[in-house]
């Protein structure tokens, strides 16, 4: 990249948004600063270690050290920024609403610059909060000053790559200059752009991931229905993929999503549509569905073994999905939680999550220490590493063989062979003829 296109760029917020943003315009060619309100989190990403774990970021803010500046200190972050990222979090308050308190101390702290900066929102929040930002910017006299609307679309655990390939940037502005200088900023990707007004843009970002939620939600049903009347979800899931206009991602059956995103954006959807007069059913059927969906496999559990008291029960996976440290929301803390409340006890694995905190809760090391003397094994995370373990072998040691596959990652036949009275989501068939 020249001199002349490389940009300034301040990113609020070093979490798993910020982080990733920062250092990928840093791959980009930009100078990127980033600013944490928590000194220890800037010190140690100063020292070069990541505080996240999210795959390829250490190895992309290494390679981008010169271009990357990390601080504390608001006024260094701005100086001579040409766009502020906000990339802070907007986790929901007791009501369901976006929490928007870290959003306005980035846009109460701007200085009173002289140059023209373009304040960017790449958290997530709710539609109408680019037009109270822009009222509030002007009461400070910051009239000069740009705001853009840039939601994110990236999920854990390949957020680089889909934040450098992405399907589409979505771009909403207030001033078309912004929005030219936003897009200006994504030079070097190759994507379809989406120009918009601000509340446009804001909401295009709740109803992707409202869009995907309702996917999960729908074949998670479809599954119960499939246990129902014999049929195999997975099968199902196939056949239904290869229609174009339904297509085969987000149909994977399982224990329900979590995170730190799905379950937010959910309940601050439908507290947007509320506080707006609306009753938004289908995600509230949604959210109803995925409550449920956690709980689904205690009942799967006592079908197979009776009465869960003083049983072991294995959990393979604390994250809410593969790939990352991330538990918030996870389904395996409900099931925890419901198993201990039936009396049962739970020990767990899990590569690289952690159950800290989690009374009640014993964490072993590997596959092989979770199942022995288990009475039931749960695959809860679809981590990789479970599909080479040697199950056969961790069937023996096992008190009795009961595997629920909450991920539908394994071969039910091939679980039957090595021992196993082997329950999946939604396969009460094998699928073929
Ligand atoms: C999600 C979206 O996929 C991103 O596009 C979005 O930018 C991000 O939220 C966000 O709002 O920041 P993420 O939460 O990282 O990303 O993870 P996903 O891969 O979407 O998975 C979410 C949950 O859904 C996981 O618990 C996963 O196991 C579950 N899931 C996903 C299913 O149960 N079935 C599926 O078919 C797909």
């Amino acid at each position: 990249m020249s001199e002349a296109n490389a940009h300034r760029v301040a990113v609020f917020g070093a979490g798993y948004v910020g982080l990733v943003t920062g250092a990928c315009f840093a791959e980009l060619g930009h100078d990127v600063t980033i600013r944490d309100v928590l000194p220890g989190k800037i010190d140690a990403l100063r020292r070069g270690e990541v505080p996240i774990y999210e795959p390829g970021l250490d190895e992309l803010l290494e390679r981008n050290r010169e271009r990357l500046t990390f601080t504390t200190d608001v006024v260094e972050a701005i100086e001579d920024a040409e766009f502020v990222y906000v990339a802070v979090g907007t986790p929901p308050t007791v009501s369901g609403d976006a929490d928007l308190s870290a959003v306005w101390m980035v846009i109460d702290e701007l200085p009173q610059v002289e140059h023209r900066i373009v304040v960017v929102m790449k958290s997530t929040v709710p539609v109408g909060t680019g037009e109270k930002v822009r009222h509030r910017l002007d009461a400070r006299g910051l009239g000069h000053v740009g705001y853009a609307s840039n939601p994110e679309f990236t999920a854990e655990g390949t957020a680089i790559k889909d934040f450098m390939e992405p399907d589409r940037i979505v771009i909403g502005a207030f001033d078309a200059a912004d929005a030219d200088a936003v897009e200006e900023l994504h030079a070097g990707i190759d994507a379809p752009v989406v120009r918009a007004d601000v509340a446009s843009a804001e909401m295009a970002k709740l109803a992707a991931n409202a869009a995907l939620m309702t996917r999960i939600s729908f074949i998670n049903e479809i599954a119960n229905v499939c246990e129902a009347t014999g049929a195999d979800v997975v099968k199902v899931a196939e056949a239904i993929g290869y229609d174009r206009r339904i297509g085969k991602s987000f149909l994977r059956a399982g224990v329900g999503f979590g995170g730190s995103c799905f379950p937010k954006d959910s309940l601050a959807l439908k507290q947007l549509a509320a506080n707006s007069g609306y009753h938004f059913q289908v995600l509230s059927a949604v959210i109803e569905v995925n409550e449920l969906q956690k709980r689904r496999v205690v009942g799967k559990l006592q079908e197979l073994l009776g009465p869960l008291r003083g049983k072991r029960i294995a959990l393979l996976g604390l994250a809410f999905k593969p790939n990352t440290d991330d538990t918030r929301e996870a389904p395996a803390f409900v099931l925890a939680g419901r198993l201990l409340a039936e009396g049962a006890d739970v020990v767990v694995w899990d590569p690289i999550a952690h159950a800290d905190g989690f009374h009640g809760v014993e964490q072993v090391a590997t596959v092989a220490d979770a199942a022995r003397e288990a009475d039931a094994v749960v695959l809860v995370t679809e981590w990789p590493e479970l599909a080479d373990v040697e199950w056969e072998v961790v069937a023996a040691t096992m008190r009795s063989r009961v595997f629920v596959d909450g991920r539908n990652m394994l071969e039910p036949e091939a679980m039957r062979a090595a021992g196993f009275r082997y329950s999946a989501i939604g396969r009460a068939s094998n699928g073929t003829v």
